[in-house]
């Protein structure tokens, strides 16, 4: 029998922070209290959880959070929580609440699912995190907000690029997910894209984008600017990649100057976007809906359509998955094996000889 109410939810924000988890913060925390419900934040992730570092979440302390970047909660990589000890600390300060969201990215999903199988709480997951790493979910919360950023940066860099003819190489987040990068090169209309996935060796990288570089700098085609977008998680560092390109250039296009920008944890911050303030509050209401409803062990997920075997919530655009099926999908989503991934990889392939162009 599903419970008609639940006092006292709990709720934290985990791992790297991504824009708009404020606003899934202000829109839980307002929803809940119309509902009856008290919000308990866990200040800290599952560190703050673990120590039982709580903060009483009304609608008045959440007013003016919902454009805010960042987590008025904070946030933590926590290497305790993942211990069987942890988490058993992490349950007992659970005790006189019915329920716990996890607003995170796949590790702290992962960690949410364990919790819930060891204790019987019930766990409510909201993906979040700027990467897109996470499987059934079409976006997460903080990946548009991200790409807004890396694609205005693309364009400040395109404007001193062209006024010198330079080639940029822009690197961004992305540690084993090239999604910032695959879809910021094609909306900033970068002439290449560096990404994990694509599984090619350094030498082919190089050679490649050396092709690019010649033939778009060639006075027939005469273009101003190189843009290379580069994932964080390919394995040649920046540095050595501007160095190897520079080299070529001295030689085959003397004058030409070859630079970097490291984008790193500026894409990280930054007021929510509309989209991510929208995705957050729908999530939000959803969990809060299965919280109370005590369905717990599942993440909401947001998917126009699904195809990963959801199950249908009352908004037509969100679903909700057991957190072992987004366990095991997110790591067939990194590995490479997931038709996600595949079909990522296959439009980048098809598109790599446009982008140059
Ligand atoms: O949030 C995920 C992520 O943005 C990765 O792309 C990046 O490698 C990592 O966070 C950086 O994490 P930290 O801030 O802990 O160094």
């Amino acid at each position: 029998m599903p419970k008609i109410a639940m006092p006292r939810i709990g709720v934290l924000t985990s791992g790297g922070d991504a824009p708009g988890m404020n606003t899934a913060l202000y829109a839980f925390t307002k929803l809940a209290a119309r509902r009856g419900v008290q919000t308990v934040g866990f200040v800290g992730g599952y560190e703050g959880l673990m120590a039982n570092r709580r903060q009483i979440l009304t609608p008045r302390d959440v007013d003016t959070i919902s454009n805010l970047g960042g987590t008025i909660l904070g946030s933590a990589r926590s290497e305790r929580f993942r211990t069987v000890e942890g988490r058993a600390q992490a349950a007992a300060n659970l005790a006189d609440l019915d329920a716990l969201v996890v607003i995170g990215g796949n590790g702290s999903l992962a960690g949410a699912r364990r919790l819930g199988e060891e204790s019987g709480v019930c766990v409510v997951g909201i993906p979040a995190s700027i990467d897109n790493d996470i499987a059934c979910t079409s976006n997460a919360i903080g990946v548009d907000t991200a790409l807004n950023t890396i694609v205005g940066a693309c364009d400040r860099i395109s404007d001193t690029a062209r006024a010198h003819r330079r080639v940029f190489v822009v690197e961004v987040m992305g540690r084993h997910c090239g999604y910032l990068a695959m879809a910021s090169s094609v909306a900033s209309g970068a002439d290449a894209c560096l990404y994990r996935e694509s599984g090619k060796t350094d030498a082919e990288r190089v050679a490649e984008l050396k092709e690019i570089i010649s033939k778009g700098l060639d006075p027939t085609r005469g273009k101003q600017r190189i843009l290379i977008i580069k994932a964080e998680g390919v394995r040649m560092g920046t540095q050595e990649l501007c160095e190897t390109l520079q080299s070529y250039v001295d030689q085959e296009l003397p004058g030409v100057s070859v630079r970097a920008t490291v984008l790193g944890h500026l894409v990280r911050g930054g007021q929510p976007s509309y989209q991510d303030r929208a995705l957050a509050g729908r999530l939000a209401f959803q969990a809060l809906e299965l919280a109370m409803a005590g369905t717990g062990g599942v993440m909401l997920g947001w998917q126009p359509w699904d195809t990963q075997g959801g199950t249908p919530t009352p908004d037509a655009a969100v679903w909700h998955y057991p957190l072992s099926l987004v366990e095991s999908r997110t790591e067939s989503l990194l590995d490479g094996s997931h038709p996600t991934t595949k079909r990522r990889v296959q439009m980048m392939e098809n598109i790599a000889g446009v982008l140059a162009v």
